[in-house]
C-alpha cells in the first residue's frame, strides 16, 4: 500500500475485546504529530464506495464525505440544499471502502443551526450511522462553542474558514475571502478560536496564501488547504475536478491530473456504436445452450462455450 509511513504517535496496548486498528491508520489525533514532523498529508473527497476504495488504496491520508457531493453527485448547483440522510448515506458506502485513511463527514447546512443539542444529535449521526470518524463543520468564531461542545462529546472536529460555501446566499458569491487586513485579521482569530475549542484540523478555503500561512504558523493544530497555496500543512481536492469529472469552468487552484469526462464519453460511444451495428456482443460474450437442452428442443447444434472461445 502507498501513502506516508506509520502515523501512530505510541506503542498501542491490545485490548483482546476491541478490533486492534491497523498500525498505519491515520487518526485525528495523529495529524497533529504529523505536523510536527512536517509531514504533507493529502486529503481528497469521496462519495462512493468505488472512489474511496480507488482513493483509501493510493494511500490518501484523509477521506472526506463533503456536502460538495450536492454538486458532484446529486446536481444541486450548490451545497445548500444537501441533507443529513444524503450525507449519511454516501458515508455508509465510502465506509465500505476505506480502511487505512482518516475519514471525515461534512456537517451540511440546516444540521448545526437549530441549536447545540441538534448539533450533537446530527454529528453523532454520521459517526454511528455512518461510521464517520470525524465531522467538518463550517464556520469561524461564531462556531467556537458548538466545536467545544462536540469535542466534549467525544466528536472530533474539523473547522472549515474562508470561503465557507453553505453561506453562498450570505457571501453573495464565492470569492476570495480575507483580502483586506481587517478580514484577513478576522480569519486568524477563527482559526484561534476552533483551534482553542479542540478542532484537530482546520480547512482554509480560497484565501490569500500569505494569511494561509500566517494561520499555519500561528496554530498547532494542521491547515488544510484547497485555494489557499502551498503553506499548509495539508491539501485537499473534490475528485471530480482532479480526475476532470466536472461540468463548466474550473476555479484557478484546481489541478486536473486526468480527463475522465472525455474517457467516460468515449467509451460509451464505443458501445453504442457496437450496440447499433450488432458488433456487440459477440458469441464470446453470450452463452451457449448446453447440447442435451438444445436436442430435447429441437434446436440445431448449438457450438460449445469452448468453440466459441476458439474463434
Ligand atoms: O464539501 C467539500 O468537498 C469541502 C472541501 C472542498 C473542503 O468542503
Amino acid at each position: 500500500m502507498k501513502g506516508s509511513p506509520p502515523i501512530c504517535l505510541e506503542k498501542e496496548i491490545r485490548m483482546a475485546y476491541l478490533k486492534p486498528q491497523r498500525p498505519e491508520k491515520v487518526t485525528a489525533p495523529s495529524l497533529r504529530a504529523s505536523k510536527e514532523r512536517g509531514e504533507r498529508l493529502v486529503c481528497l473527497t469521496a462519495y462512493d464506495y468505488t472512489m474511496a476504495r480507488i482513493v483509501d488504496e493510493a494511500g490518501i491520508d484523509i477521506i472526506l464525505v463533503g456536502d460538495s457531493v450536492g454538486n458532484t453527485i446529486l446536481g444541486y448547483g450548490n451545497t445548500v440544499p444537501v441533507t443529513l440522510d444524503e450525507i449519511v448515506m454516501h458515508t455508509r458506502a465510502v465506509r465500505r471502502g476505506v480502511q487505512r485513511a482518516l475519514l471525515v463527514a461534512d456537517m451540511p447546512y440546516g444540521s448545526f443551526h437549530t441549536g447545540a443539542d441538534d448539533a450533537v444529535r446530527n454529528a453523532l449521526r454520521l459517526i454511528k450511522d455512518g461510521a464517520a470518524e470525524a465531522v467538518k463543520m463550517e464556520g469561524g468564531r461564531k462556531r467556537a462553542d458548538l466545536v467545544k461542545r462536540l469535542v466534549d462529546e467525544e466528536i472530533p472536529v474539523m473547522g472549515h474558514i474562508g470561503l465557507t460555501p453553505q453561506s453562498v446566499n450570505m457571501l453573495g458569491g464565492y470569492r476570495v475571502q480575507g483580502k483586506t487586513a481587517e478580514t484577513a485579521r478576522a480569519l486568524i482569530d477563527d482559526a484561534k478560536a476552533l483551534e482553542d475549542a479542540g478542532a484537530f484540523a482546520v480547512v482554509l478555503e480560497v484565501v490569500p496564501r500569505e494569511i494561509a500561512k500566517l494561520i499555519t504558523e500561528s496554530v498547532k493544530i494542521p491547515t488544510i488547504g484547497i485555494g489557499a497555496g502551498a503553506h499548509c500543512d495539508i491539501q485537499v481536492l473534490v475528485i471530480h475536478d482532479l480526475l476532470g469529472l466536472s461540468f463548466g469552468k474550473l476555479a484557478r487552484f484546481v489541478r486536473q491530473y486526468a480527463d475522465l469526462k472525455t474517457t467516460m464519453t468515449e467509451a460509451i460511444s464505443r458501445y453504442a456504436e457496437d450496440v447499433r451495428t450488432g458488433a456487440y456482443p459477440s458469441e464470446a460474450e453470450s452463452y451457449g445452450l448446453p447440447a442435451q437442452a438444445a436436442a430435447e428442443l429441437e434446436i440445431p447444434t448449438p457450438k460449445t462455450d469452448a468453440e466459441v472461445e476458439k474463434q
